[in-house]
């Protein structure tokens, strides 16, 4: 590993992390990966496929079966513990690393990314002594008991938006619980894994305990995913690929836990602090340049308060700080890649086609220097959209949120549960019934009431209908990477009388 500065500078070299070593891809292949702020070449990571997925697996196994059966709940703990510490004293590096690659602005990966994955570290280490089974209160002269165990070995693939975040989300609950992992990261952002894997070696984890394979999703993920050795499946990523994966889990039975796209109602009513909720829509979708699940692209506003409403966020929106990621008062950095920049363009000939006005933004914005080849969009507001329309039920995921206008509470709920998402929602009111009450109605794994995007590793994170199942975060997160044993004992000392007798 090399560990160049900045993306001016020669490109960082990975190679791939399979059984505590690191280790070129058998086929000998590597891809490179742009900082999307300028396309300069950041870095150049091997390529895995299916031989490097294969050796992985193996790796995993044998150190699931072997080394790491034999470390004590109490180790595993402060193994994560001491990795939680040595993220958060390289996290000024790892903050600007994060930003190279995915392009979100550096005050975003220095005061949310960075330390939510020291949290999350943090708060499954805690956890790893804590994972009991109970007594059962059987009739009759028998004792039983249950044993909650580890899953096995994981493959785990996770997508761009968040790349350390994600990454943590999913190792910590499952190096809490005793598994091993292949985790796979996504080819647009390989670097801040490749840097997490080797802090994991740092802090002492047996080899093979995790091994990490970057490469690309149609043939390393799809290894992943179909692989007859894996125990569990644990993906981010799209709707789309999400079924894929889950199809070709099922051919093994794999468990799979999917944590899928959204289309999130933000809902302000008339009575909602003004100011508070135009601020509250603004973080919904422009926060990591809208590259969220969990983001709030349907913005539904009270008819009586739509124009003032609508004034203050276009106003706001055309204010929005987009530029150079790692200056520290840029407030949207570029979109990951030009192919998600394309499909942002794509959606704004759809809305228009479909009969919706652009309100602010629409395209990139003028950026001088080596920006101009960078992939960036303007804060977008898209008004007079019907729920109906392809931009209010498709994941754009883009700095671009649809403006739709309700009447009254029944019509707005039935509206805002006409989707095939249901990860989040976002309600503004001062009236806590209402609140309570949407909170019940609203299909949706995560409600926010008078703000939005609120995380912690304490708190479960996952989705309702074809936004996937399983929960991440929280103790719901062990009981994906967890699985019960029941035993039973008998007390009596007496043959069974049921036969022989
Ligand atoms: P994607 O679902 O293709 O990629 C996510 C991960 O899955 C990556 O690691 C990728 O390499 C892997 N992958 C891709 N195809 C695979 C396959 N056939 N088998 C196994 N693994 C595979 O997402 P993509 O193409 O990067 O983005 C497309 C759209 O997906 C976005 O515009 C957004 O709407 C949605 N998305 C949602 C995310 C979320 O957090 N729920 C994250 C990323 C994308
Ligand atoms: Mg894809």
């Amino acid at each position: 590993m090399s560990s160049a500065k900045s993306a001016s500078e020669t490109p960082r070299k990975y190679q791939l992390f399979i059984d505590g070593q690191w280790v070129d891809a058998e086929s000998g292949k590597t891809f490179t990966t742009p900082n999307p702020a300028t396309g300069a070449t950041l870095a150049e990571v091997a390529e895995g496929d299916k031989a490097d997925i294969d050796k992985a697996v193996e790796a995993a196994r044998r150190a699931f079966e072997g080394p790491w059966s034999k470390v004590s709940a109490r180790d595993r703990g402060k193994l994560l513990y001491k990795l939680s510490q040595l993220i958060d004293a390289k996290s000024k590096e790892l903050a600007a690393i994060e930003t190279s690659d995915n392009g979100k602005p550096i005050k975003e990966t220095s005061y949310v990314d960075l330390p939510q994955v020291v949290e999350n570290f943090e708060y499954f280490a805690g956890w790893a002594t804590k994972i009991e089974g109970e007594t059962i209160p059987v009739p009759g002269q028998m004792f039983n008991y249950t044993l909650r165990e580890p899953v096995g070995v994981c493959g785990q693939i996770i997508p761009w938006n968040f790349p350390l975040l994600m990454a943590a989300w999913k190792l910590a609950p499952a190096l809490a619980a005793g598994n091993t992992i292949v985790l796979k990261p996504a080819e647009q952002t390989p670097v801040g894994a490749m840097e997490l894997a080797a802090l994991i070696q740092e802090a002492g984890f047996p080899d093979g305990v995790v091994n990490v394979v970057p490469g690309y999703g149609e043939t390393a993920g799809a290894a992943l995913a179909s692989h007859k050795d894996i125990d569990k499946l644990a993906f981010t990523g799209s709707t789309e690929v999400g079924k894929l994966v889950a199809k070709s889990a099922a051919d093994n039975l794999t468990k799979v836990s999917l944590e899928l796209g959204g289309k999130a109602p933000n809902i302000v009513f008339a009575d909602a602090d003004l100011e508070q909720a135009v601020n509250g829509a603004m973080m919904g979708i422009f926060f990591n340049q809208g590259q969220v699940c969990c983001a709030g692209s349907r913005l539904f506003l009270d008819a009586r308060v739509k124009d003032e409403f609508l004034d203050r966020f276009k106003e706001k929106s055309a204010r929005v700080r987009v530029g150079d990621p790692m200056d520290k008062n840029t407030q949207m950095g570029p979109q990951v890649s030009e192919e998600q920049l394309n499909r942002i363009k794509g959606y704004v000939d759809i809305a228009k086609g479909e009969g919706a006005q652009v309100l602010t933004g629409g395209c990139p914005p003028q950026l001088e220097g080596d920006f101009q080849k960078g992939y960036f969009f303007q804060p977008t507001i898209f008004g007079d959209v019907q729920n109906s329309m392809r931009v209010a039920q498709e994941e754009i995921f883009g700095p671009v949120v649809s403006v739709i206008t309700f009447e009254n509470e029944d019509d707005l709920i039935k509206q805002a549960n006409e989707v095939a998402y249901g990860l989040s929602a976002g309600i503004w009111t001062k009236d806590i019934t209402r609140a309570h009450r949407f909170a019940k109605a609203v299909h949706a794994g995560v409600v926010w009431i008078n703000t939005y995007n609120m995380f912690n590793a304490a708190s479960p994170f996952g989705g309702y209908k074809q936004s996937g199942y399983g929960r991440e975060m929280g103790k719901h997160a062990l009981e994906m990477y967890t699985q019960v044993k029941s035993v039973w004992v008998d007390l009596s000392g007496k043959p069974i009388g049921w036969f022989g007798n």
